[in-house]
C-alpha cells in the first residue's frame, strides 16, 4: 500500500488522554439533549465512574449495563437496550456513547444506527482490540443464528476517543487478542511495520503509541479508500475467513475462542494458503509462523469440514465460492481469491501438526 498518507483525525478519531480532547466540548454541545452510557458488567465497575465524575453533563446519563459476554452481540439484547431509550424519551438526536471493548462498540454502533434510523454515538473503546479495530471504520454488527457480525451496518460514530489508560488494567491475553489484528495489519500493508512487530516481545511493555497511531492510520487509510467493503477493505479481513469460522465453531460448542486468537491462527492458516497460492516466499511465512507461535497458546479442532461448512457464510463470499484474502508478499495483500476445499484442507492439517 506504501506510506500511509491519511490522517486518522479526519474520521473523528482523537488518541491521547481523554480529558484533552474534545470529548468535554462535544458533551457541551449536548448539554439540552439526553445522554446514554453503554457499558457491559466490566466497564461499569471499572470505568464509568471516571466518565461519571470527570465529566460535566454525564451524572445524569441513563446508564445502560449488559453482560460482559460475546452472547451480548445479540438481538434480545439490542432489543433490551431499544426499549431501554424509547422508555427514557430518546430522540434521534439524542446522543449514546459506548464505553467498553469490541462487543460494546459493534452493539452500541448498531443499536444507535437503526434506532429511529439513526442517533449519533460516540465510540470509547476500553480494550486494545476496540482501539485497533472494531470501534474505528463505521462497521456495527452483532451475531446471528450461531454466526459472527451476520447482522450489521455501516455506520459512522460522531467521535472515537482512544485512550490508553484504560488498558492498563487488562490482563494479558485482551493485549494478546487486539495484537493480532496489528500484526494483520502490518501484514496486509506495510513490510517495515511488520519487522518493527516482530521485535515485541512483551506487549504490556513496549506497545506504545506510536504502534497503536500505525495500526489506526493503516486501518483509516484502506477504509477512506473503500467505506462500504466493495474491494480493497476485503484485505483487512485477512485471517478472518478462517477466524471468525473458529470463532463460531467454539462458540456453538460453548468453549469461546477470543477474536484475537481465532485471527491468530486465521493468520497462520491463510499464510499457508497464501505459500500455496500466491507465492508467499518461503521465509516470509517462516516469520509470521514464528511471531504467531510466540505470541499465542493457540487451540484447534480436527474437523476440517466443520470449519469449511462455517466459511461457507462468510460476508466476502459470492456465486458459492469461498474468497479470501490472501498474502503476496509481507505487506502486499490480494482480494477475493478463490480458495477450494482441497487447498484449505491441506492448509488446515499443516497448521494443526503445528499447533498440536
Ligand atoms: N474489521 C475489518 C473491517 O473493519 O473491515
Amino acid at each position: 500500500m506504501g506510506e500511509v498518507s491519511f490522517s486518522y483525525q479526519q474520521f473523528g478519531i482523537e488518541i491521547g488522554h481523554l480529558e484533552s480532547t474534545s470529548f468535554s466540548g462535544i458533551l457541551q454541545s449536548y448539554s439540552n439533549s439526553k445522554i446514554a452510557i453503554l457499558t457491559d458488567e466490566n466497564t461499569h465497575k471499572h470505568c464509568l465512574d471516571f466518565l461519571i465524575t470527570g465529566f460535566q453533563g454525564l451524572n445524569s446519563a441513563e446508564i445502560i449495563v449488559v453482560p460482559a459476554l460475546e452472547e451480548s452481540k445479540d438481538l434480545d439484547i439490542c432489543v433490551y437496550i431499544l426499549e431501554t431509550l424509547s422508555e427514557a424519551g430518546f430522540g434521534r438526536k439524542d446522543l449514546l456513547i459506548n464505553l467498553g471493548g469490541g462487543m460494546i462498540t459493534d452493539l452500541g454502533g448498531f443499536v444507535a444506527s437503526i434506532y429511529k434510523r439513526g442517533m449519533p454515538f460516540i465510540q470509547i473503546p476500553t480494550s486494545l482490540l476496540a482501539m485497533v479495530d472494531a470501534s474505528i471504520g463505521s462497521k456495527t454488527g452483532i451475531n446471528f443464528m450461531g454466526l459472527k457480525n451476520q447482522l450489521g451496518t455501516f455506520s459512522s460514530a460522531r467521535n472515537t476517543y482512544i485512550d490508553k489508560k484504560w488498558l492498563q488494567t487488562l490482563p494479558t491475553c485482551q493485549w494478546n487478542n487486539g495484537f493480532a489484528e496489528i500484526l494483520k495489519n502490518a501484514l496486509i500493508a506495510d513490510e517495515k511495520f511488520w519487522t518493527t512487530l516482530m521485535e515485541i516481545s512483551n506487549l504490556k511493555e513496549q506497545l506504545n503509541d506510536s504502534v497503536i497511531q500505525k495500526a489506526i492510520d493503516i486501518k483509516c487509510e484502506i477504509v477512506r479508500q473503500d467505506p462500504k467493503e466493495l474491494g480493497l477493505r476485503k484485505i483487512l479481513n485477512f485471517g478472518h475467513t478462517i477466524g471468525h469460522a473458529l470463532e463460531s465453531y467454539y462458540f456453538n460448542s460453548k468453549m469461546p475462542l477470543s477474536h484475537g486468537h481465532a485471527v491468530a491462527i486465521g493468520i497462520l492458516v491463510e499464510s499457508e494458503i497464501s505459500l500455496i497460492k500466491l507465492g508467499l516466499p518461503k521465509f516470509e511465512f517462516e516469520q509470521i509462523k514464528k511471531v504467531i507461535l510466540k505470541n499465542y497458546s493457540l487451540q484447534i479442532p480436527d474437523d476440517y469440514l466443520a470449519i469449511w461448512q462455517l466459511m461457507q457464510h462468510d460476508k466476502k463470499n459470492d456465486l458459492g465460492k469461498v474468497k479470501m484474502s490472501l498474502l503476496s508478499r509481507i505487506g502486499s495483500c490480494a482480494f477475493d481469491q478463490i480458495v477450494d476445499l482441497e487447498e484449505f484442507k491441506m492448509a488446515f492439517e499443516k497448521s494443526v501438526e503445528l499447533i498440536r
